[in-house]
């Protein structure tokens, strides 16, 4: 067994036959360099000598690490909706679903840890709680729900006040899409176009019209409505990862109160009836069965569960 060193490029190579494989390496760039696992592996920092601390801090940090990916794949995707190129838009929304459904399933992980096992060292962590996870919070401001007074919690860390700051007052992913909509020719209120974005997202007739239009066509802006139902995952799951949080908090601290504060569970319920993207739920109660040849809109505007002033804003 030995090493055979050469030099390629003016970086020394090695190679060595390792069963059976020609494995090479060199000093150019290793594994641990490009993705820092020294620092990664170092960054289990326990604050009790309890062995299920380290779980609990596992599971904190690979979620933290996952919306990171979320919160970037969320800014490519606005870049797309705002250069018009859709399909990579979709594609880009696509995987925020699968890494959204991912942490859900690891959920599961945590289910492990029994009441007993988070007892021995819940102590042991003041008022450290989600509740400050500033990254958390970036994204659910970048996909649509803005919150301007969640910033407070992070009043004495001026970096990350900033970044979050930065993020409540740009325009969020549901923005971008009801800007598209205005391109195409959708009637979307100048006052949801050009607002204080730092402000909560107030639903609109208007919108949900036209979110009911496209629905109701879809052959006539398939591309608006396949990016739609991409959108709609993103929420789907983003809700479904939030209640598996709530169950599995349920399942280790019943109705305790949270170490950051809150009522707990009956906090995380309430979460549970935030949206993102309010008009793209709402249009849905309004749908009603495609006649063939027909014009369906004009049965969700019979229907009961209907507005008044249904049916579909492009006249069709
Ligand atoms: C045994 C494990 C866990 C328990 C008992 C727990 C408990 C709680 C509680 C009670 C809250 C409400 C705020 C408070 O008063 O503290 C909360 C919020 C939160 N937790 Fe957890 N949690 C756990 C695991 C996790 C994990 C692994 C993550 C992943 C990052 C996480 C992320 C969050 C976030 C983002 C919030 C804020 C939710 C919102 O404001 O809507 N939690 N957690």
């Amino acid at each position: 067994m030995s090493i055979k060193k050469t030099i390629v490029d003016g970086v020394e190579t090695f190679e060595a036959e390792i069963d059976g494989e020609t494995i090479q390496w060199d000093r150019g760039l290793s594994y641990a360099r490009h993705l820092q696992t020294e620092a990664l592996l170092n960054a289990q920092v326990p604050v009790s000598d309890k062995p299920d601390e380290m779980l609990f801090i596992i599971m904190h940090q690979t979620m933290e690490l996952w919306i990171k990916l979320c919160i970037h794949e969320a800014d490519q995707a606005m870049e797309a909706l705002r250069a018009d190129k859709l399909g990579k838009a979709e594609k880009t929304l696509d995987r925020i679903a699968t890494i959204l459904r991912h942490m859900i399933h690891s959920w599961e992980v945590l289910a492990t840890l029994s009441p007993h096992d988070f007892l021995t060292f819940r102590g042991f962590l003041r008022k450290a709680s989600g509740f400050q996870s500033h990254q958390y919070r970036a994204l659910e401001f970048c996909l649509g729900l803005k919150r301007a007074d969640l910033v407070l919690v992070h009043n004495d860390d001026a970096e990350k006040r900033a970044e979050l700051e930065r993020v409540l007052h740009a325009p969020s992913l549901y923005d971008e899409l009801l800007r598209l909509l205005a391109r195409r020719g959708f009637e979307i209120p100048a006052d949801t176009l050009e607002r204080d974005f730092s402000q909560g997202y107030v639903p609109s007739d208007e919108v949900e019209d036209a979110w009911l239009a496209i629905y109701t066509s879809p052959g006539e802006n398939w591309d608006l409505y396949t990016l739609a139902e991409k959108v709609t995952a993103v929420e789907y799951y983003f809700q479904e990862w939030r209640f598996k949080h709530m169950k599995t908090v349920s399942r280790v601290i019943g109705h305790k109160t949270g170490t950051g504060g809150s009522s707990g569970v009956n906090y995380l319920v309430k979460a549970l009836d935030l949206p993102f993207f309010p008009e793209l739920w709402a249009m849905r109660t309004r749908m009603s069965a495609p006649k063939e040849g027909g014009n369906y809109a004009d049965d969700a505007a019979k229907d009961e569960g209907a507005k008044d002033e249904g049916g579909c804003p492009l006249g069709h």
